[in-house]
């Protein structure tokens, strides 16, 4: 039976709907523009993470962690932006940039893994205080179950939460609550 004019239409209204859609999904820029991006910065010897003390930070690697971030910033519409370094200056920088990116709107904000910087650097406190950025800090282990001299942190004055004893779990545990702390609906 022939389409009335009506129903002729509505054929070419969907039509075009749908290939409107189809075109907004493949715009990466647009989804770029959308999508914030999740620091998640790793501080001095977790490059060795996999064969460092395996009964405190268990048997996997840095890649095995940059692997389940990757997952979990999929989950909760991050883009993910992972980093090591053994070096205090360049992760003071990458919290500098952190800031700005999270005051120019593409960035959700920062997981750090601060290592053993966490129990010394009041450099890293100041740059986290200074770039406003919002960070989770996050241990492997539980710290406080640990030597005393791992239970204080320069890191968690100036942090929005704290993650800690989860094993590298804890990383995807991060990811979602900054997912939390950053839902605007
Ligand atoms: C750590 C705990 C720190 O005390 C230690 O220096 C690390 C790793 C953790 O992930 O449990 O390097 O941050």
């Amino acid at each position: 039976m022939p389409l009335s004019g009506a129903a002729r239409l509505r054929q070419r209204i969907i039509r075009a709907l749908l290939a409107g859609m189809r075109d907004l999904e493949s715009d990466h820029t647009l989804k770029d523009s959308v999508m914030k991006t999740a620091l998640v910065l790793n501080g001095p010897n977790l490059n060795l993470l996999g064969m460092r003390e395996p009964a405190v930070y268990g048997s996997q690697t840095l890649a095995d962690v940059e692997a389940l971030c990757l997952k979990a910033c999929a989950a909760h519409g991050f883009k993910l932006d992972f980093r090591q370094s053994n070096h205090e200056g360049i992760l003071i920088e990458a919290i500098h940039d952190a800031g700005r990116a999270e005051a120019a709107g593409t960035l959700a904000g920062v997981v750090l893994n601060a290592g053993a910087y966490t129990h010394t650097s009041v450099a890293l406190h100041d740059a986290i205080k200074g770039s406003g950025v919002t960070l989770i800090e996050l241990h492997i282990s539980n710290v406080h179950a640990r030597e005393a001299f791992r239970h204080h942190s320069y890191i968690s004055p100036v942090a929005k939460a704290v993650v800690a004893g989860f094993g590298i779990k804890g990383y995807a545990l991060a990811i979602a609550g900054l997912a939390e702390l950053t839902q605007t609906v």
